[in-house]
């Protein structure tokens, strides 16, 4: 998703600029660009490519000025050009932007400023907030005055930085996350704090509708009537700038070996806050989950945790569905929103309905700092650290964790989650992965379909690891619930398909070890992983005893994200950013 960065200081800002860009990189783009301000004229260099390559190719640390602003553009509106790539000047060349969200009058807006003479240079809905800036600017020469009137034309979500020409940087949000950082030596103004994490930890979250106007001298910031608001200085947390591969090849991997600690550190909640949320849940006439992709996997997971144990109706649904599905949300109903980000867009618009409609507001977050956080009536945190891999792994077990922590405190321990146990058991799965990555390169020579199956518990992981499969391999692969074959999937088993049988020794077994018949009677391959080995698999891995079979997920998905990411590399695909996907999904 594209990031933001814009910094007033008193040395040159570009490299930083560019440093910033790079530390960003995990949201996923396909462009990159840089302006800054020197000697009273705007210069900007942009084109598309990885931060390393475009910044070779056009030097963009090098470029001269005390204020700049940097992005990296994932396309929405208009294809992947070097005309795309923000920032986007307006005619004069006094103005350039960069923007995060979605302008969704823009096409309106474009044909208004065209017929007053505005010259449009990129296909972009971008453009039209520096030509709407541009208009107000010059009717005003006000730089407050031009932010209002072009922040109250436009309509979506954004989140935007303009830097002008007399040095001054402007911004303002809607529906999308804009951080100030503030340092001895310089002003940022970020979409992510690690933007600027590398220089201060010094943090000012602006809240919706809010603009700042920035100068070497100070902020100021105002809501979009005008009237001054103040948001106060946060301390946010050094381990967050935390974001190298260290010994591991790739980020996916060193996160997928840190989930010994992380399903640990999912655990240590405040006292205070993981009381009021359990009340909140105890309290409560229904209880919705709710999350995007991995997350919802969680949401299904914890679902059937809650109803199992507790013997209360828990519904999950997922977040882009929540708007259709919303006729018996009321102010009776809990909404435990699941987010590695917190800045997922269906999520947050699921919660917001979820609150018009009079709920009370829960969520599970990775990052503390986003918005999903700050606007729950209770958030608890999974204290993961930064997950950089696109692909969600090390925040998928920590939400796991948690809900069992969760579901344990409200039941008086009925799951028997124990962190340390769990922890060794997680251990000696990833000490298996030299053995993954065999199976890997025996395996799949000649496959294209890989198939799931898993009952009960097990079917939300064999949904995650297909998941897994396809965004980090580029692999066809269906998560199945094992019992729905016969309704359909088994006509496409044959000697082509590999099958992962999720068949932990529990209530489960004998039925999935009936379907696993059913399929291997087609000729496919089966990888059963499983505790108890069976001569029907053509491959094995083994899974620890638990001993309560609630807790299977948490070893299950190991191997599975192993699996993924060997098969990733086999099939030269790179595991640290999927084509196409970005980390943080901020549009609906
Ligand atoms: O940040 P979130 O947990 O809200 O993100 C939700 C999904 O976009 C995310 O889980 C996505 O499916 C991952 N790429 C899965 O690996």
């Amino acid at each position: 998703m594209c990031s933001i960065i814009g910094i007033i200081g008193k040395n040159f800002v570009a490299p930083a600029l560019v440093e910033s860009l790079k530390r960003m990189e995990y949201r996923g783009y396909d462009s990159v660009g840089v302006a800054t301000l020197s000697t009273n004229r705007i210069s900007v260099r942009k084109g598309i490519g990885k931060v390393n390559q475009v910044n070779s190719n056009l030097n963009l640390a090098e470029m001269e000025g005390l204020v700049g602003i940097g992005h990296t553009r994932w396309a929405t509106h208009g294809g992947v050009t070097d005309y795309n790539a923000h920032p986007h000047p307006c005619c004069s060349g006094d103005i350039a932007v960069v923007h995060n969200g979605i302008i969704e009058n823009y096409l309106q807006l474009k044909e208004e400023l065209v017929s007053k003479g505005h010259l449009f240079r990129s296909e972009t809905d971008t453009e039209v907030i520096a030509h709407l800036l541009e208009d107000q600017y010059n009717a005003s020469r006000d730089i407050k005055v031009a932010m209002m009137g072009t922040v109250n034309q436009l309509e979506g979500s954004y989140a935007f930085v303009a830097m002008f020409a007399n040095g001054t940087l402007a911004c303002a949000r809607l529906d999308e996350p804009l951080v100030i950082g503030i340092s001895d030596n310089a002003y940022y103004a970020s979409s992510d704090v690690l933007g600027f994490l590398q220089y201060t930890d010094q943090a000012m979250f602006l809240d919706n509708r809010d603009i700042a106007i920035m100068d070497i001298t100070g902020t100021c910031i105002f809501n979009f009537g005008g009237e001054s608001v103040t948001r106060s200085v946060t301390k946010v947390a050094w381990e967050l700038a935390d974001a190298n591969k260290g010994e591991f090849a790739h980020y996916t991997i060193k996160e997928i070996f840190e989930q010994r600690i992380s399903i640990k550190a999912a655990t240590y909640q405040e006292e205070h806050k993981i009381k009021a949320f359990c009340d909140a849940i105890v309290a409560a006439g229904k209880i919705v989950v709710t999350g995007s992709g991995t997350s919802y996997h969680t949401s299904l997971i914890t679902s059937m945790l809650g109803a199992r144990v507790m013997k209360k109706r828990f519904e999950p649904v997922m977040a882009s569905e929540f708007k259709y599905n919303m006729d018996s949300v009321d102010k009776d109903t809990v909404v435990i929103a699941i987010s590695q980000s917190g800045e997922t867009a269906d999520v947050l618009s699921a919660t917001k309905l979820a609150r018009a409609a009079g709920a009370k507001i829960l969520s599970i977050v990775n990052v503390p700092t986003s918005s999903l956080a700050r606007t729950a009536d209770v958030s608890l945190g999974i204290n993961s650290g930064p997950e950089i891999g696109v692909a969600a792994t090390k925040s998928f077990t920590g939400q796991v964790s948690l809900a069992y922590a969760i579901v344990d405190r409200l039941s008086g321990g009925k799951v028997g989650f124990e962190r340390d146990v769990v922890s060794d058991k997680i251990t000696k799965m990833l000490g298996g992965s030299a053995g993954i990555e065999r199976l890997v390169n025996m395996t799949m020579p000649k496959v294209n379909d890989i198939y799931l199956l898993g009952r009960s518990i097990h079917f939300p992981i064999a949904l995650e690891g297909a998941l897994k499969m396809k965004e980090l391999a580029y692999v066809h692969a269906e998560g199945i619930a094992a019992g729905e074959l016969k309704h359909g999937p088994l006509a496409l088993m044959d000697k082509n398909a590999v099958v992962f049988v999720l068949n932990a020794d529990d209530k489960t077994y004998s039925d999935t070890l009936s379907s696993a018949h059913e399929v291997k009677a087609r000729g496919a391959k089966i990888i059963g992983i499983s505790n108890v080995s069976n001569d029907i698999y053509d491959a094995m891995i083994e899974i620890p005893k638990m001993d309560n079979e609630l807790l299977y997920p948490l070893v299950e998905i190991i191997p599975l994200q192993l699996f993924s990411y060997y098969l990733a590399l086999h099939n030269n695909a790179d595991p640290d950013f999927p084509r196409n996907l970005a980390k943080s999904v901020t549009v609906s």
